[in-house]
Protein backbone atom coordinates (compact mmCIF):
# COMPACT_ATOMS: atom_id res chain seq x y z
CA UNK A 1 0.00 0.00 0.00
CA UNK A 2 2.34 2.49 -1.12
CA UNK A 3 0.43 5.08 -3.28
CA UNK A 4 -3.04 5.82 -1.81
CA UNK A 5 -5.26 8.15 -3.78
CA UNK A 6 -7.81 10.17 -2.14
CA UNK A 7 -10.77 11.08 -4.92
CA UNK A 8 -14.90 11.23 -4.85
CA UNK A 9 -16.81 8.21 -3.66
CA UNK A 10 -19.61 6.73 -4.37
CA UNK A 11 -20.57 5.63 -1.46
CA UNK A 12 -24.28 4.99 -1.96
CA UNK A 13 -23.07 2.30 -4.61
CA UNK A 14 -20.26 1.16 -1.82
CA UNK A 15 -21.21 1.76 2.03
CA UNK A 16 -20.92 -2.35 2.42
CA UNK A 17 -17.47 -2.01 1.98
CA UNK A 18 -17.26 1.82 3.37
CA UNK A 19 -18.97 0.41 6.68
CA UNK A 20 -16.27 -2.37 6.70
CA UNK A 21 -13.73 -0.21 7.61
CA UNK A 22 -15.37 1.92 9.76
CA UNK A 23 -16.34 -1.57 11.39
CA UNK A 24 -12.67 -2.30 12.21
CA UNK A 25 -11.67 1.74 12.65
CA UNK A 26 -14.33 2.11 15.30
CA UNK A 27 -15.46 -0.91 16.66
CA UNK A 28 -18.85 -1.52 15.00
CA UNK A 29 -20.71 -4.97 15.58
CA UNK A 30 -22.72 -6.45 13.09
CA UNK A 31 -25.96 -5.01 14.51
CA UNK A 32 -24.49 -1.73 14.45
CA UNK A 33 -23.21 -1.85 11.06
CA UNK A 34 -26.71 -2.41 9.93
CA UNK A 35 -27.97 0.71 11.32
CA UNK A 36 -25.48 2.62 10.57
CA UNK A 37 -25.60 1.54 6.94
CA UNK A 38 -29.88 2.79 6.71
CA UNK A 39 -28.25 6.64 8.37
CA UNK A 40 -25.64 6.42 5.62
CA UNK A 41 -28.14 6.03 2.75
CA UNK A 42 -30.60 8.24 4.39
CA UNK A 43 -28.07 10.99 5.11
CA UNK A 44 -26.50 10.53 0.98
CA UNK A 45 -30.00 11.68 -0.19
CA UNK A 46 -30.20 14.51 1.89
CA UNK A 47 -28.67 17.96 -0.44
CA UNK A 48 -25.05 18.50 -0.40
CA UNK A 49 -23.87 15.42 0.87
CA UNK A 50 -20.37 14.43 -0.45
CA UNK A 51 -18.43 11.44 0.58
CA UNK A 52 -14.30 10.84 -0.44
CA UNK A 53 -12.39 7.52 -0.68
CA UNK A 54 -9.26 6.92 0.34
CA UNK A 55 -7.81 3.85 -2.47
CA UNK A 56 -4.97 2.04 -1.94
CA UNK A 57 -2.19 0.79 -5.03
CA UNK A 58 -4.77 -2.57 -5.17
CA UNK A 59 -8.11 -0.38 -5.36
CA UNK A 60 -8.98 -1.63 -1.72
CA UNK A 61 -10.60 1.04 0.67
CA UNK A 62 -8.76 2.25 3.34
CA UNK A 63 -10.48 5.37 4.15
CA UNK A 64 -13.05 7.47 3.79
CA UNK A 65 -14.87 10.84 4.85
CA UNK A 66 -18.59 11.89 4.18
CA UNK A 67 -20.61 15.01 5.76
CA UNK A 68 -22.78 17.19 4.43
CA UNK A 69 -24.31 21.13 5.25
CA UNK A 70 -25.88 21.16 8.38
CA UNK A 71 -29.45 21.53 8.91
CA UNK A 72 -30.78 22.87 12.25
CA UNK A 73 -34.11 20.13 11.38
CA UNK A 74 -31.50 17.34 11.41
CA UNK A 75 -31.36 14.93 14.20
CA UNK A 76 -28.01 15.64 15.11
CA UNK A 77 -28.15 19.06 14.97
CA UNK A 78 -30.97 18.83 17.26
CA UNK A 79 -29.57 17.03 19.68
CA UNK A 80 -26.08 19.43 19.75
CA UNK A 81 -28.39 22.31 19.76
CA UNK A 82 -28.62 23.35 23.33
CA UNK A 83 -25.29 22.03 24.37
CA UNK A 84 -24.02 24.56 21.54
CA UNK A 85 -26.12 27.45 23.26
CA UNK A 86 -24.95 26.66 26.30
CA UNK A 87 -22.38 28.00 26.09
CA UNK A 88 -22.70 30.82 23.30
CA UNK A 89 -21.93 28.66 20.34
CA UNK A 90 -25.29 28.01 18.60
CA UNK A 91 -24.31 29.80 15.84
CA UNK A 92 -21.83 27.19 14.49
CA UNK A 93 -25.02 25.59 13.28
CA UNK A 94 -25.49 28.25 10.54
CA UNK A 95 -23.70 27.97 7.32
CA UNK A 96 -21.80 24.96 8.49
CA UNK A 97 -20.40 21.94 6.85
CA UNK A 98 -20.98 18.73 9.03
CA UNK A 99 -18.16 15.45 8.93
CA UNK A 100 -20.70 13.08 9.78
CA UNK A 101 -18.11 10.47 9.84
CA UNK A 102 -14.19 9.55 8.82
CA UNK A 103 -12.31 6.12 9.59
CA UNK A 104 -9.02 5.05 8.49
CA UNK A 105 -8.03 1.00 8.30
CA UNK A 106 -5.65 0.67 11.61
CA UNK A 107 -2.96 -0.87 9.28
CA UNK A 108 -2.94 2.42 7.27
CA UNK A 109 -3.16 5.19 9.98
CA UNK A 110 -0.55 7.37 10.98
CA UNK A 111 0.65 7.87 7.34
CA UNK A 112 -1.64 11.76 6.53
CA UNK A 113 -4.39 9.76 5.11
CA UNK A 114 -7.12 11.29 7.77
CA UNK A 115 -5.66 14.60 7.12
CA UNK A 116 -6.41 14.25 3.76
CA UNK A 117 -9.83 12.61 3.39
CA UNK A 118 -10.91 15.77 5.45
CA UNK A 119 -8.51 18.43 4.21
CA UNK A 120 -10.11 17.69 0.69
CA UNK A 121 -13.63 17.30 1.25
CA UNK A 122 -13.86 20.63 3.44
CA UNK A 123 -11.56 22.69 0.91
CA UNK A 124 -14.84 21.89 -1.15
CA UNK A 125 -17.15 23.30 0.56
CA UNK A 126 -18.74 26.39 0.16
CA UNK A 127 -19.44 26.55 4.20
CA UNK A 128 -16.96 29.40 6.00
CA UNK A 129 -17.24 26.68 8.68
CA UNK A 130 -17.07 22.91 9.54
CA UNK A 131 -18.67 21.35 12.79
CA UNK A 132 -18.77 17.36 14.02
CA UNK A 133 -19.04 15.29 16.94
CA UNK A 134 -15.75 12.98 18.33
CA UNK A 135 -15.86 10.61 21.52
CA UNK A 136 -14.88 12.51 24.25
CA UNK A 137 -11.45 12.21 25.04
CA UNK A 138 -7.67 11.94 24.07
CA UNK A 139 -7.87 9.93 21.27
CA UNK A 140 -6.30 10.22 17.46
CA UNK A 141 -9.08 11.58 16.26
CA UNK A 142 -9.41 14.47 18.43
CA UNK A 143 -5.48 14.86 18.30
CA UNK A 144 -6.12 15.21 14.62
CA UNK A 145 -8.91 17.72 14.15
CA UNK A 146 -6.98 19.82 17.02
CA UNK A 147 -4.34 19.97 14.57
CA UNK A 148 -6.50 20.81 11.83
CA UNK A 149 -7.70 23.97 13.76
CA UNK A 150 -11.10 22.68 15.30
CA UNK A 151 -11.79 22.87 19.21
CA UNK A 152 -14.27 22.33 21.77
CA UNK A 153 -17.74 23.77 21.72
CA UNK A 154 -19.33 21.59 23.92
CA UNK A 155 -18.90 19.01 26.32
CA UNK A 156 -19.87 16.19 27.56
CA UNK A 157 -22.32 16.25 24.75
CA UNK A 158 -24.71 12.88 25.60
CA UNK A 159 -26.80 11.44 22.61
CA UNK A 160 -29.42 9.22 23.42
CA UNK A 161 -28.19 6.61 21.29
CA UNK A 162 -24.53 6.95 22.41
CA UNK A 163 -23.17 5.13 25.51
CA UNK A 164 -19.76 7.49 25.88
CA UNK A 165 -20.23 11.24 25.73
CA UNK A 166 -19.13 13.49 22.71
CA UNK A 167 -17.21 16.55 22.67
CA UNK A 168 -18.49 18.89 19.49
CA UNK A 169 -15.71 20.48 17.62
CA UNK A 170 -15.53 23.57 15.28
CA UNK A 171 -13.16 25.10 13.00
CA UNK A 172 -13.30 27.88 10.47
CA UNK A 173 -12.65 27.25 7.06
CA UNK A 174 -9.98 26.03 5.14
CA UNK A 175 -8.58 23.80 7.96
CA UNK A 176 -4.99 24.39 8.89
CA UNK A 177 -2.26 22.80 7.01
CA UNK A 178 0.30 20.57 8.57
CA UNK A 179 2.21 22.79 11.35
CA UNK A 180 -0.71 24.87 11.88
CA UNK A 181 -0.25 26.91 9.19
CA UNK A 182 -3.05 28.85 7.84
CA UNK A 183 -4.24 27.75 4.05
CA UNK A 184 -2.67 30.53 1.56
CA UNK A 185 -6.31 31.58 0.58
CA UNK A 186 -7.72 31.76 4.16
CA UNK A 187 -7.50 35.94 4.24
CA UNK A 188 -9.98 35.40 1.72
CA UNK A 189 -13.26 33.29 3.40
CA UNK A 190 -16.09 34.68 4.55
CA UNK A 191 -15.23 32.42 7.59
CA UNK A 192 -12.37 33.71 8.84
CA UNK A 193 -12.88 37.44 8.13
CA UNK A 194 -15.58 37.28 11.21
CA UNK A 195 -13.61 33.94 13.07
CA UNK A 196 -15.65 33.29 15.61
CA UNK A 197 -14.11 32.56 19.02
C1 LIG B 1 -8.99 9.51 13.40
C2 LIG B 1 -8.36 8.82 12.21
C3 LIG B 1 -9.34 8.91 11.03
C4 LIG B 1 -7.06 9.55 11.82
O1 LIG B 1 -6.60 9.00 10.61
P1 LIG B 1 -5.02 8.88 10.30
O2 LIG B 1 -4.89 8.64 8.84
O3 LIG B 1 -4.37 7.94 11.21
O4 LIG B 1 -4.52 10.37 10.70
P2 LIG B 1 -3.29 11.13 10.08
O5 LIG B 1 -2.18 10.17 9.82
O6 LIG B 1 -3.78 11.96 8.94
O7 LIG B 1 -2.88 12.09 11.27
C5 LIG B 1 -3.11 13.44 11.19
C6 LIG B 1 -2.68 14.10 12.47
O8 LIG B 1 -3.25 13.49 13.62
C7 LIG B 1 -2.20 13.11 14.50
N1 LIG B 1 -2.44 11.79 15.02
C8 LIG B 1 -2.82 10.72 14.31
N2 LIG B 1 -2.87 9.64 15.14
C9 LIG B 1 -2.51 10.09 16.37
C10 LIG B 1 -2.36 9.47 17.63
N3 LIG B 1 -2.56 8.17 17.79
N4 LIG B 1 -2.00 10.23 18.67
C11 LIG B 1 -1.75 11.55 18.52
N5 LIG B 1 -1.88 12.20 17.35
C12 LIG B 1 -2.24 11.46 16.29
C13 LIG B 1 -0.95 13.03 13.67
O9 LIG B 1 0.18 13.36 14.48
C14 LIG B 1 -1.19 14.05 12.63
O10 LIG B 1 -0.85 15.33 13.09
P3 LIG B 1 0.03 16.33 12.21
O11 LIG B 1 -0.13 15.93 10.75
O12 LIG B 1 -0.56 17.67 12.50
O13 LIG B 1 1.41 16.13 12.73
C15 LIG B 1 -8.01 7.35 12.51
O14 LIG B 1 -7.19 7.32 13.66
C16 LIG B 1 -9.22 6.47 12.74
O15 LIG B 1 -9.84 5.98 11.78
N6 LIG B 1 -9.57 6.25 14.03
C17 LIG B 1 -10.67 5.35 14.38
C18 LIG B 1 -12.00 5.86 13.93
C19 LIG B 1 -12.33 7.21 14.52
O16 LIG B 1 -12.14 7.47 15.68
N7 LIG B 1 -12.85 8.09 13.63
C20 LIG B 1 -13.26 9.41 14.02
C21 LIG B 1 -14.64 9.38 14.52
S1 LIG B 1 -15.04 10.97 15.22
Amino acid sequence: MENVVVGPLDLAAHVDEALAVQAVAFGLGPEEVAIRRQIVLRHLALPGARALGAHGDDGRLVGFVYGLPNDRAHWWSSVVQPYLRRGGNDHWLDESFVITELHVLPEAQGRGIGRRLITAITDTASEPRSILSAIDGETPARHLYRHLGYRDLARPVHFPSATRPYAVMGAPLPLLRPGGLPHPAAADRPGNAERPE
